[in-house]
């Protein structure tokens, strides 16, 4: 690979641009493809104004090279995985050979990028996939829905509030003319895996009567580098456009400290899109909800532009009662011994989402029996959720082989 013999300068500060290797892209739509170490150069004065004007070496080659990956990842077998494999692709001159979490599958190694097949999509194309395919829906629940300890539930719809007597507070009683922020109201959801964070943002989308703007930040993150800041973009854009709430879940990558020094941190790209967020926050009217496990290490900017956090908690044993009822639907069998008393203190320590997927898994147990015995019974509820929370404590006990950082939320 050949890089510039004398860095570019930048055009704003006119200073020398930095060469890096944290660039990151990752083609997400297929196989979990990442690629680090795609050299870039950066000028950090922008980076530090949250403005991103990296470019990238060579996109050409690094972007073709990541197409024929998947294309070679397309018409490949991976016996005895139920997931398609997680691949992670180092350009690092010394590294150079596919990476595999589980030890199997692709063993490959990789040749120079320069012998990389098609050619890179031309900007156009890229500006065409933008944020392709993420449109405002209709929300599905309603708040009425949403089983939670009274504390929480008053919270909610404290903040709540705030959006729905937007104009009453902003332009009747005239709060608008002193609010720095406009008329954006920001809060935060933050609490445990499955706990109705996201069933909560929907419920408040439809208590408005908008639609929905649900991004994730793994849809944010673009195959190309430099798109993800472009992407957040779009996606304040689009809510601003539609008048749709804007709801960002998995927040905690956009919402943590941003890294001080760049070169030896994972990603500079992460810095530009904490910052980039931080300046559509600043500018944007309209509603927008984040949602996180992680409440560790968060920027103090972003504390800062939030009107109020709502921890979620895992269900207590009355709220876990209700829920265990609210998610049998009317038409699946259910045995005579079925006892949701004995179920909710049973399952200490499940979330809502836990409790969801265990009813799906004791009907599958039953599905699997014929005649009179095809029906739930209290039996296979209770194995499907003890199944699930063994899981789960594994995972958080570290004895996976995963990376525990993902599992972390309090
Ligand atoms: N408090 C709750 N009340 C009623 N149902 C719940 C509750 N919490 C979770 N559920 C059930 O679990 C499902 C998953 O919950 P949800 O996706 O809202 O959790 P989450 O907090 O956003 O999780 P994650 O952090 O993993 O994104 C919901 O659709 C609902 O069926
Ligand atoms: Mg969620």
């Amino acid at each position: 690979m050949s890089l510039l013999r004398k860095p570019p300068l930048c055009p704003v500060h006119g200073c020398e641009l930095v060469l890096s290797h944290h660039g990151k892209k990752s083609n997400l739509g297929h196989y979990f493809v990442e690629v680090v170490g795609a050299p870039l150069l950066y000028c950090p004065l922008c980076l530090e104004k949250g403005k991103d004007t990296s470019v990238e070496i060579e996109p050409a080659a690094s972007n073709a090279f990541l197409k024929r990956l998947v294309q070679v990842l397309e018409s490949s077998e991976f016996p005895g995985l139920l997931n398609k494999p997680k691949i992670r692709v180092d350009f690092n001159p010394s590294k150079t050979a596919l990476e595999h979490p589980y030890g199997r599958g692709v063993t490959t190694s990789v040749g120079p990028i320069a012998q990389a097949g098609p050619a890179a999509p031309t900007s156009d194309e890229a500006e065409e996939t933008r944020l392709d395919g993420i449109e405002p829906v209709e929300p599905r629940h309603t708040l009425n829905q949403l089983i939670l300890d009274q504390d929480t539930l008053e919270r909610i719809r404290e903040a709540t509030n705030v959006l729905v007597s937007q104009d009453l507070i902003y332009a009747t009683w005239g709060l608008c003319s002193v609010a720095r922020t406009g008329r954006r109201v920001a809060l935060n959801f933050y609490g445990p895996p499955g706990t109705g964070k996201t069933l909560a943002a929907d419920a408040i989308a439809d208590l408005l009567g908008k639609k929905i703007l649900r991004i994730s930040y793994a849809e944010l993150e673009s195959k190309y580098v430099g798109e993800t800041p472009k992407n957040i973009k779009a996606a304040f854009a689009k809510a601003t456009e539609t008048g749709a709430l804007l709801f960002f879940d998995e927040a905690d990558s956009i919402l943590g400290k941003r890294l001080v020094n760049v070169a030896q941190s994972a990603d500079n790209s992460i810095n530009v899109a904490r910052s980039t967020t931080l300046i559509e926050l600043d500018n944007f009217n309209g509603a927008v909800i984040f949602a996180s496990n992680l409440v560790k290490n968060y920027d103090t900017a972003f504390l800062r532009r939030m009107l109020a956090h709502v921890e979620f908690r895992l269900p207590a044993t009355d709220q876990r009662e209700k829920i265990w009822r609210c998610h049998i639907p009317r038409q699946l069998p259910l045995a005579d011994d079925v006892d949701f008393e004995v179920l909710a203190l049973y399952s200490e320590g499940a979330a809502g989402g836990d409790i969801q997927n265990a009813v799906l898994l004791a009907a599958s147990y039953a599905s699997m029996r014929l005649g009179a015995e095809q029906l739930v019974m209290l039996a296979d509820l209770k194995r499907a959720i003890a199944f699930l929370l063994d899981g789960k404590r594994k995972i958080l006990e570290g004895d996976h082989g995963l990376d525990d950082r993902k599992y972390q939320w309090s």
